[in-house]
């Protein structure tokens, strides 16, 4: 098996008991180890709707979702989260960084979740950090960084477990074209160092130019 991302005929609607919005419609999409994917699409076309579904924090209304090779719907919501941690780096539109906790707490989480100890996590999350140019705002709160400070904690927290596959929602949409250049670099550094996939969800044609494929998201499919 070469797939670590496969769904079937998926489709999703969000559904306020009045109201439906069909969102996606029987699309289909393989992501392959180590492949590079853009997906572009106008605003409020299901982009981010679409990532959620691939990391089975939402659950489809029709068709299915495999993860390495698991059927996301056979398996319970605490298997969901464990394969979830095991393979995927997620890197979201909106960062959702912890805000009581500094910069180096926030990016070594994933590994405590993990079981990894503390002053290793901490080693580790404070390296990544410093490999992205945060070396001065190690103990920063989130409040006290700028936006694109915050994206790259993000960042940083999405790949330090390592992931088959880095899910990234408008990654660089914060930052100004050299942060958004080196950030781009870094996630490709990844893909390239471990053979990690990358879906990366953009506006920005450059980046979409640098992946393997490129991928319109337009009623509901991708074209
Ligand atoms: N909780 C919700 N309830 C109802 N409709 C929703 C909900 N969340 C999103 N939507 C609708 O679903 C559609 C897809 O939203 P989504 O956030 O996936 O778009 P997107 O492609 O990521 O857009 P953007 O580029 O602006 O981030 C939108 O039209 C939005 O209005
Ligand atoms: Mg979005």
């Amino acid at each position: 098996m070469n797939e670590i991302i496969k769904c079937t005929d998926l489709s999703y609607s969000y559904n306020d008991g009045t109201l439906e919005t069909p969102v996606l419609n029987s699309l289909n999409l393989q992501v392959d180890k180590a492949q590079t994917i853009a997906i572009v699409g106008q605003s409020g076309c299901g982009k981010s709707t679409l990532l959620n579904l691939l990391g089975g924090i939402s659950r489809p209304c029709g068709g299915k979702v495999m993860l390495n090779g698991i059927d996301l719907a056979q398996i319970n919501e605490e298997n969901i989260t464990n394969l979830r941690a095991q393979h995927l780096g997620f890197i979201y539109q909106f960062h959702h960084l912890l805000k009581d906790f500094s910069a180096v707490d926030n990016v070594a989480m994933p590994l405590l979740i993990s079981g990894v100890d503390t002053q290793t996590a901490n080693e580790k999350a404070a390296q990544l950090l410093t490999d992205i140019g945060l070396q001065n705002r190690l103990n920063y709160r989130p409040t006290e960084l700028s936006g694109g400070q915050r994206q790259r904690v993000a960042i940083a927290r999405a790949l330090i477990g390592n992931p088959n596959c880095l899910l990234a929602d408008e990654p660089t949409g914060n930052l100004d074209a050299k942060n958004a250049e080196e950030t781009l670099e870094l996630m490709i550094a990844l893909n390239q160092k471990q053979k990690s996939a990358l879906i990366v969800v953009t506006h920005d044609m450059k980046i979409a130019a640098k992946m393997d494929s490129f991928l319109t998201l337009e009623n509901g499919k991708l074209v």
